[in-house]
């Protein structure tokens, strides 16, 4: 069991001394701590002084790394071994990344997308009338559509002039519909991104796209094959869909979804910001692979952020985490990471298949900065649970408008300071504030938080902190035993949702229901008849 461990029992033990410790008291006891609980990597600035630790839990968390062999599992990373025992699979996505010695299949298809851009981009690629293509709409989900659309927004002060790139994803027709509306046929080029290229959301878009062309193509020859093109592991299935070899972006089973944004599910990146901002997406990734693989657990990033997170989640006992980004351009980095961090560690059982004793992922949520300031961070300051978080700034504006920027940096800085320090009664009571509102008007503070700053948001800065919370994901799953690659969880409701489509629609009965779902059917039909 994880927390026999002699390194668990330690930290628990320092735990049980320490809970009661204020941020407050950790500041005031050290002069030096933002010197002492920061790290630094190129541009990229870690502040984790704000955590509730002290130089002895971070020992004790290095311990607990070494004991669970992360030096080990980092080379079995790196080497390809089959770390996704459940099916069998390498997990390379670094090999994506890792430029000229990137392996030569991983080139080829990096070949073939630049020209691809490349047509797009310069007219040469034209839909079945001989018009430019305008809009890319890309047809995925999870993994297919999450770290596509969460960089193409970030960097959409890189944008190429001339190119819209939509994302639809929801089986609810309310979200192609309302992409189409604005759209030609004539004009659109649709990517159905899938890496098994049989999910359900994404097949049925993609069927319906090809109608809403086909209805503008009428008998024009080859329409599907100019408005088509693939992203995908399955050559087999996008063939039976119709789409052209020639026009299939291959890649592998080693790419697990949440961490493909940086293979052909990245085309709709290439295709927004240009082939070679897209390569520097990926240099920036290599860049932390690189810090990752090399740099001692002290001076280690994403060990350090995983560490923050195991601490505050199994020791200090916060069961969610909040990811604030203080920039529009990353208002989709929380949904993002709500996929990369629960899909990959929100599991019970270890390696082994035993339970895993302790709390595994927390629940990953946020909102840009300063939007979630006026919503739900009144329950941060006093609604009385711990709640960590991450406070993402960036040095200089991707849109600098007189006066913005700083203003958001004081917002950014003096949320996490609050949250902090807080405010105490003498404190209110010297600020004025009426004895009979004092229970209102303190803050008990001692909310965890690390501030990550980033010089400023282009492609090679994004690329690195994506791959960040990509390792520190990893080294999560090493302490805790797991395997963070695969993801049976969902496949239950895929079944369940299979088995209920004909019986929604009124084809079929089914007897073996619960009095729930069988009621609520009833009740949906209906609906469908009138
Ligand atoms: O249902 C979960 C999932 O398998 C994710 O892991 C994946 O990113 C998503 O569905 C989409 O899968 P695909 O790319 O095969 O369509």
């Amino acid at each position: 069991m994880l927390t026999q461990s002699p390194a668990w029992q330690a930290l628990a033990a320092h735990a049980e001394d320490f809970r009661a410790t204020h941020l407050r008291e950790l500041f005031a006891g050290d002069r030096a701590r933002f010197d002492h609980f920061s790290l630094r990597h190129g541009k990229l600035l870690l502040d984790f002084s704000k955590q509730r630790i002290s130089q002895q839990t971070l020992s004790l968390l290095h311990d607990l790394a070494t004991s669970a062999n992360l030096a080990g599992w980092i080379k079995c990373l790196r080497s390809g071994e089959a770390i996704n025992h459940t099916e069998q699979r390498a997990v390379r996505h670094m090999d994506l990344r890792d430029g000229d010695a990137a392996p030569p299949e991983v080139k080829a298809v990096l070949r073939r997308m630049a020209d691809f851009c490349d047509a797009v981009h310069s007219g040469q690629w034209r839909g079945f009338s001989g018009e430019y293509i305008t809009d890319v709409v890309n047809l995925g989900i999870g993994g297919s559509d999450l770290g596509p659309r969460m960089v193409v927004q970030a960097l959409s002060a890189h944008q190429l002039p001339d190119l819209n790139v939509h994302f639809v994803s929801n089986l609810d027709g309310a979200d192609l519909a309302a992409t189409l509306a604005g759209l030609n046929p004539r004009t659109t080029l649709f990517i159905v991104a899938s890496k098994t290229f049989t999910t359900l959301e994404t097949l049925t878009n993609a069927r319906t796209a090809r109608d809403w062309l086909l209805a503008a193509a009428g008998q024009t020859s080859g329409a599907v094959a100019k408005h088509f093109v693939a992203a995908s592991t399955n050559l087999e299935a996008t063939r039976n869909f119709g789409i052209d070899d020639a026009n299939v972006f291959e890649f592998w089973d080693w790419v697990g979804g949440r961490f493909s944004l940086w293979s052909a599910i990245g085309l709709p990146i290439a295709l927004a910001i240009g082939y070679r901002s897209f390569k520097e997406l990926l240099a920036g990734a290599h860049d932390l692979d690189k810090h990752f693989v090399s740099a001692p657990f002290a001076e280690n990033l994403p060990l350090t952020l995983a560490l923050l997170t195991l601490w505050n989640t199994d020791f200090l006992k916060a069961a969610s985490h909040g990811i604030f980004p203080y920039s529009q351009s990353l208002s989709l980095l929380p949904r993002y990471l709500q996929q990369l961090e629960m899909e990959s560690n929100g599991k019970y059982y270890d390696r082994d298949g035993r339970h895993i004793d302790v709390a595994t992922s927390p629940i990953i949520w946020g909102e840009a900065g300063t939007n979630g300031q006026h919503s739900f961070f009144q329950l941060l300051h006093q609604g009385g649970q711990p709640i960590p978080s991450d406070f993402i700034a960036l040095g200089k504006s991707d849109y600098p408008l007189h006066g913005h920027h700083t203003a958001l940096l004081a917002n950014c800085l003096a949320q996490s300071a609050a949250l902090a320090f807080g405010q105490s009664a003498e404190e209110a009571r010297a600020n004025g504030i009426p004895e009979h509102l004092l229970p209102y008007r303190t803050f008990p503070g001692n909310q965890p938080s690390t501030t990550l700053v980033l010089g400023e948001l282009t492609p090679y800065t994004l690329g690195q902190l994506i791959a960040l919370y990509e390792h520190k994901v990893f080294c999560l799953g090493v302490l805790w035993g797991l395997n963070s690659f695969d993801q049976w969880g969902v496949e239950l409701g895929k079944v369940l949702a299979s088995r209920l489509i004909p019986v929604v629609r009124g084809e079929a009965d089914d007897h073996e229901l619960d009095s729930s779902t069988a009621g609520l059917i009833t009740h949906l039909r209906q609906f469908r008849m009138s």
